[in-house]
């Protein structure tokens, strides 16, 4: 099975500690930490903004890594710049979020930042065929989003195959991430349709084991034969 890049999602993280507990994540193999930012409309949740990529900041230039930030907010225009000023290095905006995706995707890209796009599981990839050989990172939800520690929703292995199909057939190589419910019990399954970033919250945080112990589950999965 091909190698994947683990982005650790802070969701799960301890809050009290969140700088220590990310550190914990990427000395234990974490590559990227993603930032899930929710408004209340959007989705049912509220989480963090800006201020909080800002905390993080200092962590991500130490450990050279790359703050991965979801923004499942409405009117995401809106805060573009100041995700941009908090440090943000991609910003993944939610295809049913704006009605001129294209523009959307180049006011981030105008920032000096990645630009990622995602989808809720019942919307359809047509939605994002307009901004495919514009983004550097393509992501599936496998749950629906607003709440971590949900259980993978099996269609997405599917939508993850068919999209992984529309990325190679334009060549391509942008990241294909999914989001949502990835534990080491599917995780090859997951990586085998296509998927080259799995974004894991509970799996890496959460549990009864140490984060070291949970990523080290998950990157056993990987190497484990069918
Ligand atoms: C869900 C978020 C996810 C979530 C992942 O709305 O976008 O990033 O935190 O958490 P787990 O891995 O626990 O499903
Ligand atoms: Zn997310």
């Amino acid at each position: 099975m091909p190698e994947f890049i683990l982005a650790a999602s802070i969701l799960s993280a301890d809050f009290a500690r969140l700088e220590a507990h990310c550190r914990e994540a990427l000395d234990a193999g974490a590559d990227w930490i993603h930032v899930d930012v929710m408004d209340g409309h959007f989705v049912p949740n509220l989480t963090i903004g800006p201020l909080v990529v800002k905390a993080l900041r200092k962590l991500r230039d130490e450990k050279k890594t790359l703050l991965d930030v979801h923004l499942m907010i409405e009117t995401p225009d809106q805060y573009l710049d100041d995700f941009a000023r908090a440090g943000a290095d991609r910003l993944i905006i939610h295809v049913e979020t704006t009605p001129h995706l294209p523009s959307t995707v180049q006011a981030i890209k105008a920032l000096g930042l990645k630009a990622g796009v995602t989808l809720n599981p019942a919307t359809p990839l047509s939605t994002l065929e307009a901004v495919l050989p514009e983004i550097d990172l393509a992501l599936i939800m496998s749950v629906n989003p607003g709440f971590g520690g949900q259980t993978y929703l099996p269609a997405s292995t599917d939508k993850i195959r068919r999209l992984r199909g529309m990325l190679d057939r334009i060549g391509s190589k942008a990241w294909l991430e999914v989001d949502g419910g990835v534990t080491p019990d599917n995780a090859r399954e997951i990586v085998e349709a296509g998927a080259t970033v799995l974004v894991a919250g509970q799996s890496v945080f959460g549990g009864s084991g140490s984060v070291g112990a949970n990523i080290a589950a998950l990157r056993k999965a990987e190497n484990s034969q069918p």
